[in-house]
Order: structure tokens, then sequence, then C-alpha cells
């Protein structure tokens, strides 16, 4: 047996007050549409069709590449009347997981359970419930036993209705000839003035057919978001559970709280995380590193036993053994090999550094092919950009360059050569060659003597008299 899934996300999202359609808000790096998605392809679904309205061009430009289908719902005339627009689309199938695209929580496991539950009992509708502290805002379950009799929107339900605190998650499993026959029935009579799915409960009864309530034991899951609040607490039940699951594959986390770890981080075991790391995208940590805070990796991959301290890491990759910080600034494209090290206040960009090679302190390396066991002393520039075109420059295996030289790119700096402190290479070295390219140094002894007396004397050469 399969099924497809349909997914509501055409609404406005006037609550959230954004010019971002509210179902690519992200929770955890990822839009809230995006784990809906996700949940629903990895409980089984065969087919998923999102249902677009609100910014639909954003909407499906954001998942293009995923396999899903869309559907437009070109005017917001309520839920009944979006998962309508889907009929066509839905035709060959049995069985509809109909989702909303404003709950990001809902696990895959909840959603199979749900599906097996329904064929099961053979209903024609079964309706994710909850029980909730605080329903504000949910339509109500009416119920009779394991029954669902109807249910009530928070702004139509009486005073008694709205004492239940069994919520309508939003998720419902249907036979899908039986919803679209009753969806014919749904009108609009009620105080939105919209075609509300929730009433083909109603209807279903009416005709005599069973719809079953299917209760998830955490009430966490189906947490709407139609507000910033809503938002910010989505995101804060999601990091724990992240975290909670890496720490379960063995990674330390000395301050949870103060982390920030998106969903599609990787951390490998004994791995440190201090507090105040924040870890985005694609981000890859291999096995025994120390990451130390206030630190942010984006979309980067990390090897194994890398220390990194009060770093900004962008779209590169560190291999094993390296050792970063503080304070570094490693730019997109910056690629470390293993056992280097990057010092304080360096920054890196669309570079190589090979094998065991040291940039220590206070350099700009841009567009640099740098090879294994090369020195960049303190204060060396890559000088990539001519106010025209940005030049590479490369740096042969085991070359030494002195502190505060500037490397004019294009420029190629052979194997084992030696750059003097100081120098401004415009020209290529040779492989074992000595560069020196600055003015020679002159001394004038007695000069200073010379100069008080020829100036009337009272110079102090800058001390304080
Ligand atoms: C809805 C349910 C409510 C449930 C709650 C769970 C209805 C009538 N009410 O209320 O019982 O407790 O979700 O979170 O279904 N949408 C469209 N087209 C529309 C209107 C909405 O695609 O014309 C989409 C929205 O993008 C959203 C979803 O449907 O993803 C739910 O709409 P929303 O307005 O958030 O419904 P709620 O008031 O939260
Ligand atoms: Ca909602």
């Amino acid at each position: 047996m399969d099924f497809a899934a349909v997914i509501l996300a055409a609404g406005e999202g006037t609550r959230m007050k954004s010019n971002t359609p509210k179902v690519l808000h992200k929770v955890c790096g990822i839009p809230m549409l995006g784990h809906v998605i996700l949940a629903a392809r990895s409980a089984g679904a065969k087919r998923i069709i999102v249902v677009v309205g609100k910014g639909a061009e954003e909407v499906k430009r954001a998942f293009q590449r995923e396999n899903v289908e869309f559907v437009l719902q070109a005017e917001q005339k309520g839920t009944g009347h979006a998962l309508k627009q889907a009929e066509d689309a839905v035709k060959g199938e049995d069985t509809l997981l109909v989702l909303y695209g404003d709950m990001p929580l809902v696990t895959n496991e909840s959603l199979r359970a749900m599906v097996e539950y329904h064929w099961k009992s053979g209903a024609a509708a079964t309706v994710m419930t909850a029980r909730v502290k605080d329903p504000t805002g949910y339509g109500r379950i009416i119920r009779e036993g394991n029954r669902v009799l109807a249910i009530k929107e928070e702004k139509d339900a009486s005073l008694e209705e709205k004492a239940i605190n069994e919520i309508n998650s939003g998720i419902y499993c249907f036979q899908r000839e039986k919803v679209f026959e009753a969806l014919e029935q749904v009108n609009n009579n009620n105080r939105q003035g919209e075609y509300y799915l929730t009433d083909v409960v109603e209807i279903l009864n009416n005709k005599k057919e069973n719809v079953f309530a299917y209760e998830v034991q955490d009430p966490c899951e189906v947490q709407g978001v139609n507000d910033r609040s809503q938002l910010a607490l989505a995101q804060a039940i999601m990091q724990k559970r992240i975290i909670n699951r890496l720490m379960a594959q063995g990674v330390t986390f000395l301050n949870p709280e103060t982390c920030l770890v998106d969903a599609g981080v990787e951390i490998g075991r004994d791995t440190v995380i201090y507090p105040g790391v924040y870890l985005e995208g694609n981000t890859k940590i291999g096995e025994g590193c120390t990451i130390i805070g206030v630190s942010r990796i984006v979309d980067s991959k990390i090897g194994n036993n890398v220390e990194i301290t009060m770093c900004h890491i962008r779209e590169s990759v560190i291999e094993d053994n390296v050792k970063i910080g503080p304070f570094s600034n490693l730019r997109p494209g910056s690629y470390i090999m293993a056992g280097a090290k990057i010092g304080d206040f360096v920054e890196i960009k669309n570079s190589k550094v090979g094998m065991g090679s040291k940039v220590p302190h206070l350099s700009y390396v841009g567009d640099a092919d740098i090879g294994s066991g090369v020195n960049i002393g303190a204060g060396v520039i890559f000088v990539n950009y001519d106010g025209f075109k940005k030049h590479r420059t490369v740096v042969e295996d085991g070359a030494f360059i002195g502190c505060n030289s500037n490397l004019i790119a294009p420029v190629r700096i052979g194997q084992d050569s030696f750059i003097a402190a100081g120098s401004t290479v415009t020209k290529d070295v040779e492989e074992g060659a000595l560069a020196i390219a600055r003015a020679r140094q002159e001394n004038k002894p007695g000069w200073v003597k010379k100069r008080r007396e020829r100036e009337g004397g009272d110079s102090t050469n800058g001390k304080q008299a």
C-alpha cells in the first residue's frame, strides 16, 4: 500500500508580518515547508504535492530541486478550497496524507504510525490530534469515544467548545474519493468566510462514514507556527532535539543553550563544543575536535582533531589536525590541508594552504596556492587585486616568506626559496633563491647630534624631557 502527501502552503501568513512567505521562514536553518516535506517523504509518501499561492514563485524556486509537484491556489479561500486545487493532481491515488506547511516539528514516525492506523481501521478519515495546555487558536476536537464528530474552529466555537483542550493538528489521512466528495458540500458560512477543510469531518459523519482520532503523545510535534513567537518556540524545540541527538551520538556540549546548530549539521564523536558556537547549513565536523566560541561555521567541512578558537569560517574545507585561531576569518574557498596552522587575525579567501604550512599571525591570504611546509611570516599580504582584476599567487613547498612582505600577484615563489622580511615581491622567485626587494639600509653615524646642533639643540628625539 502506498500514499501521496498533499501539503497546504498557499496561505497569507498575515500574522508573521513578513515580506517572505510564511512557509519559507527557517527553523534550524531549513524552511518550515522543507521540514514538512522531509517528514512526509521519510514517512513513505511516494508523491508530494504542495499547494502554493502567496509567494508561489518564491516557494517553488526554494524547492525546485526537490522531487515535489506544485499546484496553484490562486486565491486563498481557506484550507478546504486549498485541498480542492489538488483534486486533479491526485486522481489516481487511494490514500492521501494532508498536512499544513506551517508545522515543522512533526516527525516521520508519527506520520507513518498514523497512516498505518488509518489503513488498519479502514476509516474514511483520520485526524491527528493532541492534548495541549493552551488550545488557543487551534480547532477543537468534538469526540465520541474514538470518533471525531466535528472540528470547531476557535473563532466559531462556543464557550464550552473552547474549553476542550484536544486540538486539531492539521494533519489528516483521507480516502481520496470520500474527501473530495465531502469537500463539495463545504461552504463558507463561518466567522472567517473561508472554506474550512475541517468541515469535512462533520460532513463525513453525516454520511455515516468513520472518522477516527489519532492522538500524538508529544504535543510539541504539532505546534503550528503562525507568528514570530511561535517561530521562536519551534526553533527552541527543534534546537533541543538536534543537540540531544548529537549528544546521544557522543558529542560534548559544554553549554548547549548557548549554541546554534542547524538541522543539516553532522558532528563526530568526542568533539567538544564550547559555549557560543554557531554551526550552520551543511557543516560537517569530524571526531575529537574542539570548537571554542564565539565561533560561526557555515557550510564547511572540518576533519578530525581540529582545534578552532573564536573564528568565522564559511564554505571552506579544513583537513585533520589543523589549528585555527583565535580570531581567524576563513572566507569561501579556503582549503586548509592536514597539520596546517592558521593563527590570530589571519584572513584567508579562495586559497589553499598545504600540509603542515603555517600562517600564524596578521596576514591576508587571497587567491593563493600555498604548498606544504611553507612558513608565512607575520603580516604578510597577498596582494591579489590590482583595482580591476584578481590574480593568483603560487608559493611552492618549503618556501619561507619573511615578515611583512607583500606578494604582488600574479607571482610564483619557487620551492625552498626565501623572501627577506619587508620585501615587496613583484617578480617570480626561482627555486632555492633568496629574494630581497626593499631599499638597502644605510646608517649615518653621529647624525642625530649634528641635527640637534643644526636645529637649535633642544630636540629630545621623541623622548619626554
Ligand atoms: C488550521 C486549522 C485548525 C488547526 C490548525 C493547526 C482549518 C480551518 N483550521 O488553523 O483546525 O488546529 O490549523 O495548526 O484548517 N492555507 C492554504 N490556503 C488557504 C488557507 C490556508 O494553503 O486558503 C495553508 C496555509 O499556508 C497553512 C495551512 O493551510 O500552511 C493552515 O492555514 P492557517 O491559516 O495557518 O490555519 P490555522 O488558523 O492555523
Ligand atoms: Ca496555522
